[in-house]
């Protein structure tokens, strides 16, 4: 029985490969949509980038629909000076060759929660914009939620601030609604997403399977970046979000409370993890904290050399 999912998402080199790798895994997964949301690049060019990862993988027909301009209430802030001018730096990817589907990705998020008999289980990888606003318009669709695997918050340091991981503090509002839902969730968070490092060898593989997915991770994985968030190689963050849908094996963690700072300062979009359960607040999130990387990047491999 596969797993219906929704990915949400700011491509963004790391959700590139985690797009590929949840198509490749059509036996285990079924992507219902995509939704796009304004994070790594503005969301015109997320969406752009979204339809141009499908056709690579040859699913173009996998509906996307273009989600938030901009988080619930601060000023969106992108990241071209990591991903680059037009998020996919390295990728060497044609313009796509559709257009989004019609309507908003927040409608497309409730129409299809609703319609889903089985629920679904939403990947958010970026900002959580298109969610919180889901939730909001539509409290009705929470019991249809299989579970929410993310990418996003750290349990030591930040990256585009010393509090902060990138998508909690793009939009710390909706985060915040977010992990107030009452839904299952596994928070992916730089504390185990720096882990999944690939080594050279791993890289280089991605080059040798002789595909065009291959090659273009590959240039994706080996670009010069003009930018970095203090990290060292290029780490897979959003592609941990679907490895953990495929085999949860290789990573470990806790329940714990997670709270998200959202005043504005140098704590905004800080998720606050009781790790050790000092606060005594029920837990609303399974933290993950490790990762055995080098296994994860051994079936990612394998998994991408199905795709053409
Ligand atoms: O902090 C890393 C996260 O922010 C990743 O999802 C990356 O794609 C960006 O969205
Ligand atoms: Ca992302």
């Amino acid at each position: 029985m596969s797993e219906t999912i929704i990915i949400d998402t700011d491509p963004g080199q790391d959700d590139a490969v985690a797009i590929l790798l949840a198509v490749a895994a059509c036996e285990q997964l079924a992507l219902a949509c995509v939704t796009t949301v304004a994070g790594n690049v503005p969301v015109a060019q997320t969406t752009a980038n979204a339809l141009r990862v499908l056709d690579l993988a040859g699913r173009a027909d996998i509906p996307v629909y273009r989600g938030a301009e901009r988080p619930l209430i601060v000023a969106l802030e992108t990241a071209e000076f990591v991903c680059g001018p037009d998020g996919l730096d390295g990728s060497g990817l044609p313009p796509p060759s559709r257009e989004a589907d019609a309507g908003h990705a927040v409608d497309a998020i409730i129409r299809r929660l609703r319609a889903a008999a089985d629920g679904l289980t939403l990947c958010p990888l970026g900002p959580l914009t298109n969610l919180a606003l889901a939730f909001r318009l539509a409290p009705d669709i929470l019991p249809k939620i299989r579970r929410i695997v993310l990418m996003g918050g750290a349990i030591g340091l930040g990256n585009i601030t010393p509090a902060a991981e990138f998508n909690m503090h793009v939009d710390p509002h909706a985060a915040a609604i977010v992990f107030d839902c009452g839904r299952p969730i596994i928070m992916m968070g730089l504390g185990v997403t720096l882990k999944a490092i690939a080594t050279h060898e791993q890289i280089a593989g991605f080059a040798t399977l002789g595909t065009a997915a291959g090659r273009s991770i590959h240039g994706m994985l080996t670009r010069p970046r003009p930018g970095s968030l203090g990290t060292v190689g290029h780490p897979m963050h959003d592609p941990c979000v679907i490895a953990y849908l495929l085999w949860p094996e290789l990573f470990s963690g806790r329940d714990c409370h997670v709270a998200i700072a959202t005043e504005d300062g140098p704590m905004r979009g800080r998720t606050t993890i009781d790790w050790n359960g000092r606060l005594k607040r029920p837990a609303n999130a399974h933290v993950i904290a490790e990762v055995e990387a080098h296994e994860l990047f051994e079936r990612v491999t394998r998994l991408i050399a199905t795709l053409p």
